[in-house]
């Protein structure tokens, strides 16, 4: 197997810098704009991430593409990091936004659309009762604060190097079999061990070990990671993570966000999990802010018992804008009409012919690298052996690699996630679109090893 010749990196990246500078002009001069009136330079700090001197700013986007105020067009694998994982203004969400905003945004009331895509949620992923919130996050938080609530209890669990979102609870990380806060995790509010538990994926013994304690309320996972690189879980893990929640009477919440990539109802559905509750948000309504979170019936039950309705309203659950006419109306149409049954088959068959096309350049160059595919959703580890857990996952991701590579591709008309190396595709993206990725992805490995 080859090893990377790392000088060479460092001037292939300052090489790839020069052309970034050459191509965005424009971007550059409303960046330099931006530094005035902005934290950072920009609207929100993530944006700080991207690869180049700044982030590029968009004139527009359609479907799998997106053009730049450079006039740069792009194929985008990005997707909004899953928020346009529909694609870019799909007809049918932009023509039922356009009918409700002239119908009102927002009235604190419901309209038939909600019960529309309760069924519907529930159709997709097997729990009857349905919640809104405007974002993944606060699905989250809503199920972590009812999981509190129901069992009384204080603490969660999650796996080493997930992310669920700016959830205080689950910025967490394992550091020498120690829980405590991950670095970067602004403000913590009190110490993580106060809170929760970090366990890997595919620990069954130390997922016992965090539950016996008696205090859990709930485990909160993804079914697979998807935010270290993907880590698949081992054959009859999620069974086992059912039968020890049950047992050391624990929740379980299962976050859908990205793994919603395995068909239209998630992991969930496709592999026949069990879970009390269900998260998600992101994509739900094409990027337009929404997210939900679903229940079962006998975690409804005890839903009620602890509600206080007089109360509903400052008790830490909801949002004066969750669930608003938009919002619903754009669910609607993207789940009816645009991430149908039909579009997840085509867009997985695409995650099957990128996936191919990665591995077959990774193998002809005998790089030390691996892809996993979590249905439409693709990812390259720096590392050859897939990944058991998040730390090995974490171990081979590379500092280096990442931005030449990002910019190789940026440069070349192809927008990748900023962090880690994912590529997503949409009902919108094409076999030309996968093609075009791994012909460059071919000559960025070619540079690499100075083929
Ligand atoms: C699995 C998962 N859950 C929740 C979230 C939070 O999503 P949002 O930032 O839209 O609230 C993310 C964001 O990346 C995520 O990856």
């Amino acid at each position: 197997m080859r090893t990377i010749d790392r000088p060479r990196v460092a001037g292939l990246i300052e090489r790839e810098r020069a052309t970034f500078r050459q191509r965005h002009t424009r971007s550059g001069q409303l960046a330099e704009q931006a530094k005035r009136s902005l934290l950072f330079g920009v609207p929100m700090n993530w944006m700080t991430r991207w690869p180049g001197d700044h982030a590029i700013y968009v004139d527009r986007a359609a479907g799998a593409h997106f053009w730049d105020v450079d006039g740069n067009e792009f194929i985008d694998l990005c997707l909004g990091d899953t928020g346009g994982m529909a694609g870019h203004a799909p007809q049918a969400t932009v023509d039922a936004i356009a009918r409700q905003a002239g119908k009102g945004f927002t009235l604190m009331l419901p309209n038939e659309d909600a019960t529309w895509v309760g069924n519907e949620m529930a159709r997709r992923f097997g729990v009857p009762y349905w919640q809104f919130t405007l974002s993944a996050t606060d699905a989250n938080r809503c199920a972590i604060r009812w999981a509190r609530e129901i069992t009384r209890r204080p603490k969660i669990v999650v796996h080493n190097w997930c992310y669920h979102g700016t959830v205080d609870e689950t910025i967490a990380i394992l550091e020498n079999g120690r829980t405590v806060a991950r670095q970067g995790n602004i403000g913590k509010p009190v110490p993580l061990d106060q809170t929760t538990r970090v366990v890997e994926i595919n620990d069954l013994p130390g997922l016992e070990a965090a539950l016996t304690h008696g205090d859990v309320a709930a485990c909160l996972f993804e079914p697979a990671l998807t935010n270290i690189g993907i880590v698949l879980p081992d054959a009859g893990y999620h069974a086992a993570v059912r039968e020890l929640c049950t047992r050391y009477g624990a929740l379980l919440i299962i976050d859908e966000t990205h793994t919603i990539s395995a068909g239209p109802g998630g992991c969930t559905k496709a592999w026949g999990l069990d879970p009390d509750f269900v998260t998600i948000g992101k994509t739900l309504g094409a990027g337009i802010a929404s997210g939900a979170y679903g229940m079962t019936e006998r975690v409804r039950q005890m839903v009620y018992e602890h509600t206080d309705s007089k109360n509903a309203d400052v008790g830490g659950i909801g949002g004066t804008l969750a669930g608003n006419a938009l919002s619903l109306a754009a669910m609607r149409a993207t789940l009816g009409q645009v991430m149908t049954d039909e579009a997840f088959e085509q867009m997985i068959a695409l995650g099957e012919r990128f996936e191919q096309g990665v591995r077959g350049v990774i193998d002809s160059r005998w790089l030390p690298w691996h892809a996993v595919r979590l249905g439409c959703r693709v990812e390259y580890l720096f590392r050859p052996e897939v990944a058991s857990n998040g730390a090995e996952a974490a171990a081979g991701q590379d500092e280096r690699l990442d931005p030449y590579i990002h910019l190789y591709l940026l440069n070349r008309g192809i927008l990748m996630t900023p962090f880690h190396n994912m590529a997503l595709m949409s009902p919108a993206t094409t076999v030309a679109d996968v093609d075009r990725h791994t012909q460059v992805y071919a000559g960025m490995a070619d540079e690499l090893i100075g083929a």
